[in-house]
């Protein structure tokens, strides 16, 4: 019988540049909504920023930015957990750990060390290569068994598994011996769900809405101000047909596609409710309604980032106490560990 474990999600996001639509509507909403039925630790991933290099400036700035978005989007850091990977030193030991227990052949499968070192194979870090195993390891440290993520992450997300499930085997007579039954470490499942997964550019529905886009047109952004939305929203690019009443009228039209999705999970209903009501009109009127509907969910959010990261200390104190309790759970999960794998502590 596979062994049980108590439900726990986890997730990470990463402090570069701007948070964005995408981050919100691919993660923060899940992350939001987990916290009415599971014990959540959200963490922001600094140890995985430095894999591309950071001003170190910037990086302490956004740390705290996507700190403070947590917060403004209904992340309770009293209730759950929120902190810095780089304050508990687990992670980074137990991704060593996993830098001895995942294949060579594994990373090389990487689709997105792949498209992060391009043809630059030779001069990117050796921690973008390891990049999953500490991954693996944010996740493990806290024995978690579900992880909300995008798209993007399902790749890395299997390989925490790989990770998990080699351990489990090449240990498993220590494992059994130290009394932790069948299996130490869950196999974690990924959460990937909802209208607006993937939400894409808003200059070009082929690519996916990114920080790292040079024009600031293609996102929004979670401190954009109401102008700013509405500017880029009738900026959007759509194509010359009105908007197609049924799901499959959306099908080779990734644009309008994009759009409709994003109505779709701002307002927390189906792409086909959104056909039902928009089909057949034109897109300004579309544009005009999706323009006062994101001005109303993310204008507050952005003023209350804003107004949280005016504070810096207060910031930091809840990273210090979300921190202290996640080591408190990283280093009971590292003791195991060492037991198991037969070092002398
Ligand atoms: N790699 C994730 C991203 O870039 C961030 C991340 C790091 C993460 N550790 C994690 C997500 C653990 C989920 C669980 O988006």
């Amino acid at each position: 019988m596979a062994p049980s474990f108590k439900p726990l999600v986890f997730s990470g996001v990463q402090p570069t540049g701007n948070l964005h639509l995408g981050n919100y509507l691919g993660a923060i909403v899940k992350f939001v909504e987990l916290q009415n039925s599971h014990d959540c630790i959200y963490c922001v991933v600094d140890l995985h920023a430095i894999t591309v290099w950071q001003d170190p400036a910037e990086l302490t700035k956004s740390i705290r930015e996507v700190t403070a978005a947590f917060i403004a989007c209904g992340i309770d850091p009293k209730k759950h957990i929120v902190f810095n990977q780089s304050q508990v030193h687990e992670h980074a030991e137990l991704a060593w750990i996993f830098n001895c227990v995942a294949r060579l052949g594994w990373l090389n499968r990487m689709t997105q060390f792949k498209e992060k070192a391009g043809k630059d194979r030779e001069n990117v870090s050796v921690g973008l290569y390891a990049y999953p195993n500490l991954m693996a390891a944010d996740i493990h440290a806290y024995r978690a068994t579900h992880v909300p993520v995008g798209e993007d992450q399902k790749q890395h997300l299997e390989l925490a598994r790989d990770i998990a499930q080699k351990f489990n085997t090449d240990f498993g007579a220590s494992i059994a011996a130290h009394g932790f039954g069948e299996a130490f470490f869950p196999l974690p499942e990924p959460l990937i769900q909802g209208p607006a997964t993937r939400v894409m550019s808003l200059r070009d529905g082929a690519k996916k809405m990114s920080k790292s886009d040079a024009s600031d047109y293609s996102r929004i952004n979670l401190t954009d101000d109401a102008d700013a939305i509405a500017q880029k929203v009738r900026k959007a690019k759509t194509d010359p047909e009105p908007l197609p009443s049924e799901e499959k009228g959306l099908e080779k039209r990734p644009e309008a596609d994009n759009l409709v999705g994003i109505y779709a999970a701002l307002h927390n209903k189906t792409k086909s409710d959104v056909l039902n009501e928009f089909g057949g009109g034109q897109f300004s009127t579309f544009k005009t309604a999706l323009a006062d509907l994101a001005v109303a969910k993310l204008g507050p959010i952005g003023a209350e980032m804003k107004r949280l990261v005016q504070d810096p200390a207060h910031i930091d104190a809840i990273l210090r106490d979300g921190s202290r309790r996640a080591s408190a759970i990283a280093a009971e999960t590292m003791k195991a560990v060492k037991d198991i794998v037969g070092f002398v502590h």
